[in-house]
């Protein structure tokens, strides 16, 4: 009859060490199963991570983020005369890497101030490309019959806004550098695609 008391605490002890191994057990099994998921995962979202770190380096010696070297100022007709200009570049996406893809185009041109202009050629309408008409000294949509001025402005009120101005830059040895940039079609304000 006295001997359950004694009994209960070597119980105890064996029953604290049964929880403790099986806690250990799990921690570790837990570890040993998530090791391959967490490489597996890490493998998969490589691309992505990869494609942050370059995000605007593809560009070497940019003068600035974003911006591509598209052409040169010796390229460009000094009586101010539009020349269109398709934009290449590389475009990522999470696992793929596709080398020199056209991604757009612009007009560029030289201003009477003496610098550079860059419009990009995608008509604000309804997104056709505009063609430059030497005999008008204009930019006209051959889809709807947009009109624009050699600064962008609209002549006419089909188009919603002017023609979409880019940042670009010219550097010391005289090439020129555009940031592309696609807005959305058919409204007034500039926004950008992406
Ligand atoms: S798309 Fe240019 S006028 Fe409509």
């Amino acid at each position: 009859m006295n001997e359950q008391p004694q009994n209960k605490p070597a119980e105890e002890g064996v029953s604290r060490r049964n929880f403790m191994t099986k806690f250990w057990s799990v921690v570790i099994g837990g570890i040993v199963s998530l090791t391959p998921v967490v490489v597996g995962l890490t493998f998969f979202l490589d691309p992505i991570l990869r494609k942050r770190k370059v995000a605007g380096g593809e560009s070497a010696g940019s003068p600035g983020e974003g911006f591509l070297k598209v052409s040169s100022e010796a390229a460009l007709p000094a009586d101010g005369t539009p020349v269109f200009q398709q934009i290449r570049k590389n475009v990522i996406d999470a696992w793929n890497t596709y080398i020199d893809q056209p991604v757009g185009s612009v007009y560029l041109r030289k201003t009477e101030e003496g610098g550079v202009s860059a419009f990009n050629s995608e008509c604000p309408h309804l997104g056709c490309t505009v063609s430059y008409v030497d005999s008008s000294k204009q930019y006209k949509c051959p889809c709807h019959d947009s009109k624009f001025e050699l600064d962008g402005e609209r002549t006419n009120e089909i188009p919603p806004r002017p023609m979409d101005e880019l940042d670009v830059k010219v550097d010391e040895s005289g090439d020129i550098w555009v940031k592309f940039q696609s807005y959305k079609i058919g409204v007034s304000e500039q926004i950008p695609k992406n």
